[in-house]
């Protein structure tokens, strides 16, 4: 079972950025996080990280074909990507939206997320930890698809 993780803008600068809100540790401590965890889980996992929305359209439809779920914060595109969405659409591989903080509690521009009609789940506010779970959802909704 291989799992795809997109992270999106600004996701580069955790550690640094808004710690109230998205805490003190690095992305590569969120990686180093999530590989443990897939390895807890048997899952191989392949961590991406763009600035830049069309980067990640490609790597999503990349892994048409090879990913069997994707792990997704897609970030501020959240609030703004029909791109995005779509991409995921085309594809059709089991998708979970993931956030560090809660966006439906912030601005009011962040309550929209155009990705979430195309996901199975979405994991917010639980810090790194929602990665986790998100990864434990794929899994056991990729295996029970496979069943
Ligand atoms: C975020 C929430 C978004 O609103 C914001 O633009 C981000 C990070 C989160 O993980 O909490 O960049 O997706």
């Amino acid at each position: 079972m291989h799992i795809l993780v997109l992270n999106g803008p600004n996701l580069n600068m955790l550690g640094i950025r808004e710690p109230e809100h998205y805490g003190t540790q690095t992305l590569a401590d969120l990686i180093a996080m999530i590989e443990a965890e897939a390895a807890r889980l048997g899952v191989t996992v392949e961590c991406y990280q763009s600035n830049h929305e069309g980067d990640l359209v490609d790597k999503i439809q990349a892994a048409y074909g090879k990913a069997d779920g994707i792990l997704i914060n897609p970030a501020a595109y959240t609030h703004t990507s029909v791109a995005l969405l779509d991409a995921v659409k085309a594809v059709q591989i089991p998708t979970v939206e993931v956030h560090i903080s809660d966006p439906d509690t912030r601005d009011e521009f962040r309550k929209i997320s155009y990705i979430r009609q195309a996901c199975i789940a979405t994991v917010k506010g639980k810090g790194f930890a929602g990665y986790l779970e998100g990864l434990r959802i794929l899994k056991a909704h990729i295996a029970q698809t496979n069943a």
